[in-house]
């Protein structure tokens, strides 16, 4: 992407649907026999299409319809996940648990690390493993079996989103009732939980940190909505900071952004929250300020990099950490080409705001750290060139034409422009 920084972005913007909602979502089809889930409000992302191949190589037939989405069941389903699919998109684990309780077996490439962080799979196991499930490796790949899967007492050591989801899914089916304790309580979790519920699962208690679930013999189908995606809502919020504009974005749920409005209040910034939609005002700059990224209502480490991009304009000094994904720091070197004043102290970033940024070369190394070049690109001076943009595709639905919409001058570059450092990065979700 190449963008010619420093106009001031103003408008409103509609928020996509959720990709970490939809996703947990469209694995739960995965439960049903015989009958379909209509899905509205699907972002059109790569990382639903690739999730769309894998629920299609298992059996599930998809058809869509405008912004809706119709995933049928059949009665018979496969449980080997084709590894060149798993490979491209780490959510392919959500698909282990609905399989496991619906087939009694299913078999996962292990995923492997990725750009933010080592990010094993074992709660997830460990819980199915608890629920009676057999796990066995072969060649690199988790086997699950089990014939039945009983409830039982969960504790999850992390409060992890995948396990959450993923094990609240296996539950529905299971004889018995299951708690999931030190559940994690994101907004996702919570629009999982409705959907599971309208599929007729008896689940309660989600967004409090404790899941119950009473399992049940089958599912039915059922129509349901992905939430507007909080994350891809504030990147815009942020821009706006940014470039010294204002920007609305509407058709969301301000309440899933209560800790960033939080924060840009600390930075002594205005932010004005009307019904369904934000605003940030035109205005001077921001102070620093410190954040730890935490799981939610915690500040999310999904806007950490952005946040980060953001603060290297504030006046004085910010100090950020990341509590979720402890390295997930791989934006720093791209931002200091843009002249950010950044330096990592132990597993923290300590930042001192300059006057302002200058465009680069720079390269997307995963989505988010992506987006917060994006962010900087847009304030910084010149012209700005961003690598491996298909990371930031994956999370944000046609970025270049909403940020034009914002008066954003930005243009896509053909991918095989190689900045002088000639980086590759990985892949991550
Ligand atoms: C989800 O990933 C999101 N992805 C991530 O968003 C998000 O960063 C993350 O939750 C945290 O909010 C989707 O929903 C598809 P976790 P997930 O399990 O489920 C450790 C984006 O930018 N852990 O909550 O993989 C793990 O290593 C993406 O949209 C274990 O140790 O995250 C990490 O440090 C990036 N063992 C922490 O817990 C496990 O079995 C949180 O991971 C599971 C997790």
């Amino acid at each position: 992407m190449s963008i010619a920084g420093g106009h001031p972005l103003s408008g409103t913007v509609r928020a996509q649907g959720a990709k970490n909602a939809a996703l947990p979502i469209m694995a739960a089809s995965l439960l049903l026999s015989d009958s379909t889930l209509g899905v509205r409000r699907v972002p059109q992302l790569d990382d639903m299409t690739v999730m769309r191949k894998l629920l299609a190589s298992l059996g599930i037939k998809i058809e869509s319809r405008g912004e809706e989405l119709y995933l049928t069941s059949p009665s018979e389903l496969s449980w080997e996940t084709p590894e060149r699919l798993v490979r491209l998109m780490r959510a392919s684990s959500l698909v282990l648990g609905p399989l496991l309780s619906r087939c009694g077996k299913a078999k996962l490439p292990l995923p492997g690390g990725c750009a933010i962080g080592s990010r094993p799979i074992d709660l997830h196991l460990k819980g199915f493993a608890k629920m009676g499930a057999d796990i066995t490796l072969e060649h690199g790949a988790v086997v699950a079996t089990a014939k039945e899967l009983r409830g039982c007492r969960i504790y999850l050591d992390f409060p992890s989103v995948g396990a959450t989801e993923n094990l609240m899914m296996a539950a529905t089916l299971a004889r018995g009732e299951t708690l999931i304790e030190n559940a994690a309580r994101e907004p996702e979790i919570t629009n999982l939980a409705e959907v599971l519920r309208s599929m007729g699962a008896d689940i309660r208690g989600e967004g409090t940190g404790t899941i119950h679930v009473k399992g049940k013999r089958e599912l039915q189908g059922s129509r349901v909505e992905v939430i507007p995606d909080r994350i891809e809502a504030c990147t815009y919020l942020l821009a706006g900071i940014m470039t010294g504009g204002s920007v609305t974005v509407c058709d969301i749920i301000p309440e899933h952004m209560d800790a960033l409005v939080a924060k840009l209040e600390e930075m002594g910034l205005e932010v004005l929250v009307e019904g369904k939609s934000v605003t940030v005002p035109s205005q001077k700059r921001g102070r620093g300020i410190s954040l730890k990224a935490l799981p939610y209502p915690g500040f999310p480490t999904d806007l950490q990099p952005q946040m980060t991009a953001l603060l290297s304009l504030a006046d004085g000094t910010s100090v950020i950490q990341d509590g979720v994904f402890e390295s997930r720091f791989l934006h720093i070197n791209e931002l200091q080409k843009m002249g950010a004043d950044i330096r990592m102290q132990g597993n923290a970033v300590v930042i001192t705001g300059v006057p302002f940024l200058n465009g680069a070369d720079v390269v997307a190394t995963d989505l988010r750290a992506g987006a917060a070049l994006v962010l900087a690109g847009l304030a910084a001076k010149e012209e700005t060139r961003i690598l491996n943009m298909g990371h930031v595709h994956r999370g944000y639905e046609n970025l270049e034409e909403k940020f034009r919409s914002l008066g954003a001058q930005v243009k896509m570059l053909p991918d095989e422009f190689i900045p002088s450092s000639g980086e590759n990065p990985s892949e991550e979700d």
